[in-house]
C-alpha cells in the first residue's frame, strides 16, 4: 500500500529518505512527504501531491528558499490513498495540532471516525481527511513527555492495521515505530539505522533485516536501536539475511521494469526450481515438514488474491490430476465463508508475491486457527505470510518492481508444479506419468525463453489491432481458462482497456450478447484435451463478428494464431501467459499508460 522510510544517523537524512521513497514508489504514488529534524532541533515537513518527482521539486524549492532541511533524522512516506483524496493536505507525514508529533502510517485505522469526533469535541482542529492524522492528534492529546509511554497509552485505542513511524519534538535524535499487521523492517550499518515498509529500500544499506512482529515497537537512534514487545519489555531480535540474488530496483536499460521482468522469467524460474529438483525427483527441502504423515492429507486448498489466486486455480487442476487428492482454490478475501470445512487434514497452500497482502494474511491466520497444514509460496523473505506459515517455499524471482506481476507469477506456478510432483510421488503416482511431468518442469525455463522469443512480434501486432478498443474478452477451458484469467488481468490493470476472462463454455450462457462486430476475443487453446471444444466457442464468437486471436498448439483458420507447442498438458498455463503479458505491455505502451505504476494500484495491498 504505502511506503514508509526512516533514517537516524550520521549522514544527511533528506537524500536517504528521497532515495528510499523512490525504491518504494511502486507501493503507492498518490502523494509523498518527508519530515526532518533540522540541526537546529526544529521539525520541518515537506509534502507534495502526485508523483515523487513533485516532492523532489518541492524539497529543492525549499532548500533554494533557505529552508534548513539539513538534519540527520527523518521519516518519509509515499501514499496509496485509503481515506481522503490524494492532495498535499492529505499527504503524510501528518502533524499533531501543536507540532509535538509527526506520523507516517501504512494501514487503516478502522475506528478513526469515532476517535476524530472525540478529539474534535475536545477542541482539536484537524488539517486533513485522513485516518493517519488521528494517530498524531491522539498521541499529542495523550502526551506524557515520554514518547514510548505516550505510545503505550495511545496504541490500544487504535483498531485496525498500522505500521507507523513517529517523531516527537522533545527527542530530535529519535524515531519511534510500531507494527500491527502492516509490515515494518529495520536495518543498520555503520552510518546509522534505517526503517522501511519493504526491504527494497533497505537493501542498498544492509542485507541484515530486522522485522517487527505484531505489537512490537522500536526506538531508533543513530548509535542504538531498542526493540520492545507489546508489553513494553525490551527484547532482543535476530536479523534475517536477504539473499544475494535479491537486487535493488534497477531498470537495466529497459524502458519499464515490467518489460525487464517479463524477460527475467526463464532465469527466475530456473533459480526457483533448481534447488527443488534432484536427478529427476523433487525434494521440497525444509518444506517437506508440511507433508509429514502425508497420507492424512485429504484435501488441498489454494488461497491467494489476483494473480496469486490464478496460480491457485492452476494448482488445483495440476494437484488433482497428478495426485487424485480433491483440490480447490479460493479468493483469500472470500475465504472466511469457506473456512468451516478446513481441518488438520487440509493442506492449505498460500500464494503471495509480497507475503504481506492483508486479505491473504488474514486467510492464513484463519487456516492456522482451524489447524490446517499451511504451506506458503512467497517471494519476499521474512515477510509476514512466510513467517506465519507452517512451511514456506521461497520463489527466487528477485525484486519485482512493476505492480503487474510477471516473473513472480511464473515462479509461483513452477513451485506449484513441484509441490504437485512431490505429493504425487508420495502418493505412489506411476513413473510413466511422473517422469514426463518432472522432465517438463526441468525444461520449463528453456521453453519460457523460446516462447518469449517466438511470440513477441505477434503480441506487438495484436496490440496494434486492439489498443484503441474499449473491451476485450479472454476465453479458455480448464487450465487454458486460468491462462485467460491472467491474460485479462494483465491487460486491464496496465492498459485500462476493459478485459474479462470467461470459461469458454460459459460465454454462450449470457455474455456472448456483448460480442459485437470487431470485439477482440483472445482464445487460449493450448490444452489438447479441451482445445477442440474451445474451437467451437471460437466459431460462436466469430459468427457474431468477433476479431479472434488464438494462443494455440496449432493454427486456427479464422484467427490470428500464436502457435506454442506445450511440452506437457499440465504446464500450459506457464506458456500461455507469455504472449498475454507481452500483449498487455505493448497495448499499454500504445495507450501511453504508466506501465510500472498503473493508476489506483499498489504492489502490495496491505489493507483488507
Ligand atoms: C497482479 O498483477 C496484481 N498486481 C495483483 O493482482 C496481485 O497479484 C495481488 O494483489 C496479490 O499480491 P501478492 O501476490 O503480493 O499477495
Amino acid at each position: 500500500m504505502c511506503g514508509i522510510i526512516g533514517y537516524a544517523g550520521l549522514e544527511e537524512a533528506a537524500p536517504i529518505l528521497l532515495d528510499g521513497l523512490e525504491r518504494l514508489e511502486y507501493r503507492g504514488y498518490d502523494s509523498a512527504g518527508v519530515a526532518i529534524f533540522t540541526k537546529g532541533g526544529s521539525l520541518l515537513r515537506v509534502r507534495a501531491a502526485g508523483r515523487l518527482t513533485n516532492l523532489h521539486a518541492r524539497v529543492l524549492e525549499q532548500l533554494k528558499a533557505g529552508a534548513d532541511l539539513h538534519g540527520e533524522v527523518g521519516i518519509g512516506h509515499t501514499r496509496w490513498a485509503t481515506h481522503g483524496e490524494p492532495t498535499e493536505e492529505n499527504a503524510h507525514p501528518h502533524r499533531s495540532a501543536n507540532g509535538k508529533y509527526m506520523v507516517v502510517h501504512n494501514g487503516i485505522i478502522e475506528n478513526h471516525a469515532a476517535l476524530r469526533k472525540r478529539l474534535q469535541e475536545d477542541g482539536v482542529v484537524f488539517a486533513s481527511q485522513t485516518d493517519t492524522e488521528v494517530i498524531a492528534q491522539l498521541l499529542e492529546s495523550n502526551d506524557t513527555g515520554d514518547a514510548l509511554e505516550t505510545m503505550r497509552r495511545t496504541l490500544p485505542q487504535l483498531e485496525g492495521s498500522y505500521a507507523a513511524a513517529i517523531l516527537y519534538n522533545q527527542t530530535p535524535d529519535t524515531i519511534y515505530c510500531v507494527r500491527r499487521q502492516s509490515p515494518l523492517l529495520i536495518a543498520m550499518n555503520e552510518t546509522g539505522v534505517f526503517l522501511a515498509s519493504d526491504s527494497a529500500a533497505l537493501l542498498p544499506h544492509s542485507r541484515q533485516i530486522y522485522r517487527l512482529e505484531d505489537g512490537e515497537t522500536a526506538m531508533l537512534k543513530a548509535a542504538q536501536t531498542r526493540f520492545y514487545d507489546g508489553a513494553g519489555t525490551e527484547i532482543a531480535k535476530t536479523a534475517i539475511e536477504i539473499a544475494r540474488h535479491v537486487t535493488t530496483a534497477d531498470r537495466g536499460g529497459y524502458q519499464h521494469f515490467m518489460r525487464k521482468e517479463i524477460d527475467e522469467q526463464p532465469l527466475a524460474v530456473h533459480r526457483t526450481i533448481a534447488p527443488l529438483l534432484h536427478q529427476g525427483t523433487v525434494d521440497l527441502g525444509e518444506a517437506e515438514a508440511v507433508l509429514r504423515n502425508f497420507e492424512d492429507i485429504n484435501r488441498v486448498l489454494f488461497l491467494g488474491c489476483g494473480s496469486a489466486y490464478h496460480v491457485g486455480m492452476a494448482g488445483r487442476v495440476v494437484v488433482e490430476e497428478m495426485t487424485g487428492i480433491p483440490a480447490g482454490a479460493e479468493l483469500a478475501s472470500e475465504f472466511r465463508g469457506f473456512a468451516a470445512s478446513i481441518d488438520p487434514r487440509t493442506l492449505v497452500i498460500i500464494v503471495s508475491q509480497s507475503g504481506e497482502t492483508a486479505d491473504t494474511l488474514m486467510a492464513l491466520r484463519l487456516a492456522n486457527e482451524r489447524g490446517a497444514r499451511t504451506l506458503s509460496i512467497v517471494n519476499v523473505e521474512g515477510s509476514s505470510i512466510a513467517s506465519e506459515s507452517g512451511s514456506v517455499i521461497y520463489t527466487k524471482a528477485g525484486l519485482e518492481v512493476a505492480v503487474a506481476t510477471t516473473k513472480a507469477y511464473s515462479t509461483q506456478l513452477a513451485v506449484v508444479y513441484a509441490v504437485a510432483a512431490r505429493l504425487a510421488a508420495l502418493r505412489g503416482c506411476e513413473q510413466y506419468r511422473l517422469r514426463p511431468f518432472i522432465h517438463a518442469l526441468h525444461t520449463l525455463p528453456e521453453r519460457l525463453d523460446e516462447t518469449l522469443q517466438s511470440t513477441q512480434a505477434s503480441a506487438i501486432a495484436w496490440a496494434e489491432e486492439i489498443h484503441e478498443r474499449e473491451h476485450a474478452y479472454f476465453i479458455g477451458r480448464n487450465l487454458d481458462y486460468v491462462g485467460a484469467m491472467e491474460g485479462a488481468l494483465k491487460l486491464k490493470e496496465i492498459s485500462y482497456l476493459h478485459a474479462e476472462a470467461y470459461a469458454a463454455g460459459e460465454l454462450k450462457h449470457g455474455t456472448i450478447s456483448l460480442i459485437e462486430q470487431g470485439t477482440p476475443v483472445v482464445a487460449v487453446c493450448l490444452r489438447r484435451e479441451t482445445a477442440a471444444k474451445t474451437a467451437s466457442n471460437v466459431e460462436e464468437v466469430f459468427a457474431r463478428g468477433a476479431r479472434v486471436f488464438c494462443i494455440a498448439a496449432k493454427p486456427e483458420a479464422k484467427a490470428q494464431t500464436i502457435v506454442i507447442h506445450p511440452t506437457h498438458p499440465l504446464l500450459v498455463t506457464s506458456l500461455a501467459v507469455i504472449p498475454a503479458q507481452l500483449l498487455a505491455y505493448h497495448t499499454a505502451f500504445l495507450r501511453k499508460c504508466d506501465i510500472d505504476k498503473p493508476r489506483s494500484l499498489a504492489k502490495s495491498v496491505t489493507v483488507e
